[in-house]
């Protein structure tokens, strides 16, 4: 796949067939991932990838937590200040795709269902979860985020899509109980992985960018 189509048309999927991803697929979509950079080739993270009995568990102990009402306990806290141009780009996407699925903003049960679904991996077969050991800053989680996004672009060359999710990292005691990583294993963030139920609606939402005008400046 050309790397400009690849970046393009990638979009967050949030509806994918139950199809399971070959492991052949993502072993080379890990190789493939793994030649991002990092700071002095530190590559100080791992990577779990997780299908069948071991999602469905994760899956089972997400929606346990939110069933008990526990709160979220992110490993890295969210973050809480946000400029008010960057709340209005905020404010925008979530109008956007509501109103494209037609869901009233005021439709609580609606709304619910919604963000369930992130803790269903959207359906996907596959999630695949970056974790960082704890006490890495900010040059790691750099790395980190270059890893998460060419993740995302490689994915498509297999001909599989991805949704990067925050939602993922919400209960990470669930996940390392489940994985069996040791407590200073954080996790930093979660991907859903699979193959797009192209028929689905919510599948046809494309987010939008500001200008570039408000982004970039060029300084010759
Ligand atoms: C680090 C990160 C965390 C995200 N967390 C979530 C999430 O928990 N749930 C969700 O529906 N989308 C999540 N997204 C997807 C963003 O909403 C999406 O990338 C953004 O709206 C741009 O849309 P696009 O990915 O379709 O281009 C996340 C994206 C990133 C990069």
């Amino acid at each position: 796949m050309e790397v400009k189509e690849a970046i393009l048309n990638r979009k967050s999927i949030r509806k994918y067939l139950a199809k399971p991803v070959e492991l052949e697929k993502l072993e080379r979509l890990i190789e493939l991932t793994r030649r991002a950079p990092t700071w002095k080739n530190a590559q100080c993270y791992k990577i779990a990838v997780v299908q069948g009995e071991s999602i469905e568990r994760i899956k089972n102990g997400f929606l346990e937590a939110i069933d008990s009402g526990l709160p979220e306990n992110p490993d890295y806290p969210y973050q809480e200040f946000y400029p008010s141009y960057t709340k209005r780009r905020m404010l925008e996407l979530g109008a956007s795709y509501y109103g494209h699925l037609g869901v009233d903003r005021k439709d609580k049960e609606k709304r619910k269902e919604l963000l369930l679904d992130n803790f269903k991996f959207f359906g996907a077969p596959v999630g695949v979860f970056f974790l960082m050991e704890k006490g890495m800053g900010y040059w790691p989680s750099l790395d980190l985020g270059i890893l998460l996004g060419t993740f995302m672009i490689a994915a498509r060359e297999e001909g599989l899509e991805t949704i990067a999710q925050a939602s993922l990292a919400a209960f990470p005691d669930v996940v390392r109980s489940v994985l069996g990583f040791e407590a200073n294993w954080t996790v930093a963030v979660g991907l859903s992985l699979g193959y797009a139920d192209t028929n689905a609606h919510a599948n046809t939402f494309t987010s939008s960018r500001v200008p570039s005008s408000e982004i970039v400046s060029f300084h010759f």
